[in-house]
C-alpha cells in the first residue's frame, strides 16, 4: 500500500488513525532517511495511542517509554552499532509485551525484528512538505490492520 502525503497535516491525521488502531504487541517499523519524517509521525501515532506527554526523538536514548491507551515503547536504533546491544537491553520484553514498538531505523536491525510486523517506508515527494510512504505488512494481524487503515 502505498500513500501519497502533502503536509504536515496529512501526516498527522495518517499517524493518528494508525496510533488509534494499534493493539497490545504491535510493531511498527518506521525507515526514512534523516529527516524524513519518522519522529513526525511517532508523534502522531502517539496522539492516537492517547500518548499525553510530549514525545522527543529517541536518538540519544535509544529509547523512550510513554504513557497511553498502551504503553509506547519508541526507539530510534540509528546509533546502534548491532543488534546485539538490543538483547542486552531486554529488546524481547519490548516486543513481546504489553505495549506497541514504534521503532526508527528498524532497517537497522533488520535481523532482529520479529518476524510479523509493520514496516512504514518514508520517502520525499517532489515537493518541501510531500512524502510518500510505503507500507508493508508481515502476517496476518498486518494484513488487517492495513484493511483498517484503508477504511
Ligand atoms: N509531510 C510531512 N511529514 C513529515 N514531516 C514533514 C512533512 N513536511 C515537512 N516535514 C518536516 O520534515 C522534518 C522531519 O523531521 P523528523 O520527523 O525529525 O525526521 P526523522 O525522524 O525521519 O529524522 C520536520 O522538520 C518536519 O517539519
Ligand atoms: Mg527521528
Amino acid at each position: 500500500m502505498i500513500i501519497r502525503i502533502d503536509g504536515i497535516d496529512e501526516t498527522n491525521k495518517f499517524g493518528e488513525k494508525l496510533g488509534s488502531l494499534l493493539q497490545k504487541g504491535d510493531i511498527i517499523c518506521l525507515n526514512g532517511d534523516l529527516g524524513a519524517g519518522k519522529t513526525t509521525l511517532s508523534k502522531a501515532i502517539g496522539k492516537g495511542l492517547l500518548v499525553e506527554d510530549y514525545i522527543t526523538s529517541p536518538t540519544f536514548t535509544l529509547i523512550n517509554e510513554y504513557k497511553g491507551r498502551l504503553p509506547l515503547y519508541h526507539f530510534d536504533v540509528y546509533r546502534l552499532e548491532n543488534g546485539e546491544e538490543l538483547f542486552d537491553l531486554g529488546i524481547e520484553d519490548y516486543f513481546y509485551g504489553d505495549g506497541v514498538c514504534l521503532i526508527e531505523w528498524a532497517e537497522n536491525i533488520q535481523d532482529e525484528l520479529p518476524r510479523d510486523r509493520l514496516e512504514l517506508w518514508i520517502f520525499r515527494g517532489e515537493a518541501d512538505n510531500k512524502r510518500v510512504i510505503e507500507i508493508k505488512a508481515f502476517g496476518n494481524r498486518y494484513d488487517s490492520l492495513v484493511g483498517e487503515l484503508k477504511r
